[in-house]
């Protein structure tokens, strides 16, 4: 982009080009240092990372694999004892151990991989003259894996659906996995979406009753055996034996990191899908309001909204009645309209005559408690298979809702839409104006003004992703001589100026991934601009955005590699070293200390 200009305040910096670089590129006048890696210890006592030797005992006690969200809790006013939390996705066994068969992983390594997902807990301190943010040993260190038992809560809690033979209560499950973005809520815990948790269980083709196979389907569970190949460790992983293992993930699941000995919670009120994360807003009258998306391919946008108000204060009291907010509530889907006339959404992304993708919508009612407000479901299955429920009802199709959340400075509430192949192709659903473009390759940002407990609101496209000089793209009405160019937008967080920061997952334009701030009021409203870039093979996950410290998890660097075996990424230890999944903090060098990010 052009430089020079004016820039919103908290943007103030020159833009990192596209580039394709093995490292996190920063701009002009910034400094960033690496917080933690996959392997570093976590717990206290945890040995050191050592490639060629580990065990899944040191593994429980280390830095997960492939950091996605993370969030910041401060412990003190001031904010520099906070508590770190972080989601580890998923494994990736060809990068992790030297000589790695895929058809015949291990039961070790198998075992490190289940110690490898869940999360850390762990105390950070802020201290910009030693870098940024340091990882400190402290009673909160924890690690939480696929062997840590969390209590199933809400209205499913104990239904048949989630019964197995290891657990005929349905009301404990060992462990989450697949734990994409999430959010911090008011009350300093962390929610956390299981979201592709069908790649991990086997041989649904096993499954014999049809209405479960259709249910089995729906969630894309497989058949024949697991990429991993967990089920030869542990039967609960083969559907064909324990097929209600798999209504035992999907869910959103919440932390409670300020008591290190607390059970975790899966709240089955929020739903089942490929949960991306939900985040948090406190409506007028004190009762929460999450926000979710359904990361698929013409899957759906949801919010829940509690029935119970929020008790303020920081004690253990009102934390523990606050995560009980989330087990009571109503669950609805989205359902969207735009005001153009369908004849000028051609899929090509030209703007309708209006000049803007927009329109109004609803919030269909799903659930509320026991009561459910979909024909042929009980409340119960509603809860469960909650996809097939919202496509009873008519929800919006959209193209792959990754984060949703709302902007704490102007109240609206803002969603990823990553991309859609299939958008609009044969033998899939067509273009509407809320998902405008044919085979949709860059994805879009979506802007809602919704009333928090209502259920009306009114949206508009605010980015049209993609390289700024095609003419299907479109960044708020903003130049498009000035702006960088954008692909794949994923997870979202906001400045206190209430600026929109992007993490991208995908780029389709031949640069690396990377992180954006965007103003979305005032003059420059859509004015993109680009903040850094990872290494190869690299998604830039978890946006932490303070006022003079930023950062980010760099998951899967490497992963682009055409031999599996040979990770085309060295960050960040270098040489001829494996790639590893780390969290960087990045600053403003104001002569020895850090400066607010984005002023000059
Ligand atoms: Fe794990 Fe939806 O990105
Ligand atoms: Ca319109
Ligand atoms: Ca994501
Ligand atoms: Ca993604």
């Amino acid at each position: 982009p052009e430089s020079g200009g004016p820039s919103a305040p908290g943007t103030d910096f020159d833009p990192v080009p596209p580039n394709t670089e093995d490292r996190v590129v920063v701009p002009e006048g910034y400094e960033q240092r690496i917080v933690i890696r996959w392997g570093d210890p976590v717990v206290p006592g945890a040995p050191e990372f050592d490639f060629h030797h580990q065990t899944p005992e040191a593994q429980q006690r280390q830095f997960g694999y492939n950091n996605d969200f993370a969030g910041l809790i401060p412990l003190d006013g001031a904010g520099r004892r906070n508590l770190l939390v972080v989601n580890h996705e998923y494994t990736t066994e060809t990068h992790m151990f030297p000589g790695y068969d895929a058809e015949n992983p291990t039961e070790q390594q198998v075992r490190i991989a289940w110690a490898a997902h869940g999360q850390s807990v762990l105390l950070v301190m802020r201290d910009l003259a030693r870098g940024g943010l340091t990882a400190e040993p402290s009673r909160y260190n924890r690690r939480i894996t696929l062997n840590t038992e969390f209590e199933v809560r809400g209205p499913a809690a104990g239904s048949d659906h989630l019964k197995t033979s290891a657990d005929p209560s349905g009301t404990r499950v060992l462990g989450t996995q697949n734990n994409c973005a999430g959010g911090v809520t008011p009350w300093g815990t962390m929610l956390s979406g299981e979201e592709n948790v069908h790649q991990y269980f086997a041989h649904a083709d096993r499954v014999t009753d049809p209405r479960t196979k259709r249910r089995l389907d729906r969630y894309g569970f497989n058949a024949g055996a697991s990429t991993r190949k967990w089920e030869r460790f542990d039967e609960r992983w083969d559907l064909g034996r324990e097929p209600n293992e798999a209504n035992r993930f999907g869910w959103i699941v919440e932390i409670d990191p300020h008591d290190p000995d607390s059970t975790p919670v899966k709240h089955t009120a929020l739903g089942r899908f490929k949960h991306e994360g939900a985040t948090i807003e406190v409506a007028e009258d004190g009762r929460v309001v999450a926000y979710m998306g359904d990361d698929e391919r013409f899957d759906y946008m949801y919010k829940f909204v509690s029935h119970g108000t929020m008790k303020p204060g920081g004690s253990a009291h009102a934390r523990r009645h606050n995560m009980g907010l989330l087990d009571e509530g109503t669950l609805y889907v989205a359902r969207f309209s735009g005001d153009s006339p369908a004849a000028e959404i051609d899929g090509s992304g030209a703007l309708p005559a209006d000049g803007e993708f927009d329109g109004s919508g609803e919030w269909l009612p799903l659930a509320g408690g026991a009561k459910s407000y979909v024909p042929g479901f009980t409340a119960e299955e509603v809860y469960v298979f909650t996809r097939l429920a919202a496509d009873a009802v008519g929800a919006t199709k959209m193209d792959r809702p990754e984060d949703v959340q709302p902007n704490p400075v102007n109240g609206r509430v803002y969603c990823a839409l990553t991309n859609n192949s299939n958008r609009g192709t044969p033998g899939h659903a067509p273009v509407d104006e809320t998902n405008p473009r044919i085979g949709n390759k860059h994805g879009h940002v979506l802007e809602m003004d919704d009333d928090a407990t209502g259920t009306r609101f009114s949206w508009t496209l605010l980015l049209v992703c993609g390289d700024p000089e095609d003419s299907n793209t479109y960044f708020g009405g903003f130049d498009k001589n000035r702006v960088s160019p954008i692909s794949c937008p994923d997870n979202l967080a906001f400045d206190r100026h209430g600026n929109l920061w992007i993490s991208t997952d995908g780029n389709e334009l031949g640069s690396h991934d990377g992180l954006f701030v965007v103003p979305v009021d005032g003059p420059q409203r859509g004015h993109v601009k680009q903040f850094l870039t990872v290494p190869n093979g690299a998604e830039t996950c978890g946006p932490i955005v303070t006022d003079n410290l930023v950062t980010v998890c760099v998951q899967h660097p490497g992963e682009d590699a055409e031999d599996a075996q040979h990770p085309t990424s060295h960050w960040p230890d270098g040489g001829d070293s494996r790639p590893r999944p780390s969290l960087t903090a990045v600053w403003r060098d104001e002569g020895g200390r850090a400066g607010e990010i984005g002023r000059r």
